[in-house]
């Protein structure tokens, strides 16, 4: 499974980068909002340091504004890739974009059927947000599983990202049920890592080998 960060911090990207887990990064306008940068500081500055797809979000609710608007964010790199929101505008968009060659990411996926839809359209990758449809006492992951299945009857090429992760568990979950990528908080991807017993453990080596009398260096 791709790991992606769901982050517009370039100081999380730079330290994820460095682990070499990174396959790719998301934004929204949330997240650049966050970093309290202009849009196009930031996602430069992103661009230059990520090799695998960006996720780069349009504001405009019509068509045309959105097909203009991804034309001119394609423009920033090669690994761009639009995000367009789960809409009649946007799925009318993402079909001219694809034929432009403009990779899409179809965002704000709720249900199968919206990513469905999406796939039909062409999109390059579908968002279904996990976190959001827990909040409200659904069940996220039921839905990446039912896309996986959709996907894979009609052999859509339509990539899942897993967004909307709130936890080590929604990771887990996406990579049993073989979604293609998981986009996490940079949080998230740190918490991966940890296992108390992992601590544990090392600390008693390291005890035990100051016991050792003779050293190699
Ligand atoms: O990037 C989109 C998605 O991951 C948003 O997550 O936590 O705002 O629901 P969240």
């Amino acid at each position: 499974m791709k790991i992606f960060l769901d982050t517009a911090n370039v100081d999380e990207i730079k330290e994820a980068l460095e682990w070499g887990l990174v396959d790719g990064v998301t934004t929204n306008p949330t997240l650049i909002s966050k970093t309290g940068r202009g849009f196009e500081e930031v996602v430069r500055e992103i661009l230059e340091l990520v090799e695998g797809p960006v996720s780069l979000e349009v504001v405009s609710t019509d068509a045309e504004g959105m097909i203009r608007e991804a034309r001119r964010l394609s423009e920033l790199g090669e690994n761009v890739v639009v995000k367009i929101p789960m809409t009649e505008e946007g799925i009318k968009a993402v079909k001219v974009l694809e034929g432009e060659g403009i990779a899409t990411n179809v965002t704000l996926i709720f249900s199968p059927t919206q990513a469905l839809l999406a796939a039909k359209a062409g999109a390059s990758y579908v968002s279904p947000f996990v976190g959001r449809i827990d909040d409200i006492s659904w069940d996220g992951l039921t839905i990446v599983r039912e896309i996986r299945e959709i996907f894979s009857n009609y052999e859509y090429q339509t990539q899942i990202i897993v967004a909307s992760v709130r936890h080590p568990k929604h990771v887990l979950e996406s990579a049993k049920m073989g979604a293609h990528i998981c986009t996490m908080p940079f949080k998230v991807l740190k918490q991966l890592f940890k296992h108390p017993l992992t601590d544990v453990g090392l600390k008693r080596f390291l005890e035990d080998w100051e016991k050792v009398p003779q050293k190699p260096f």
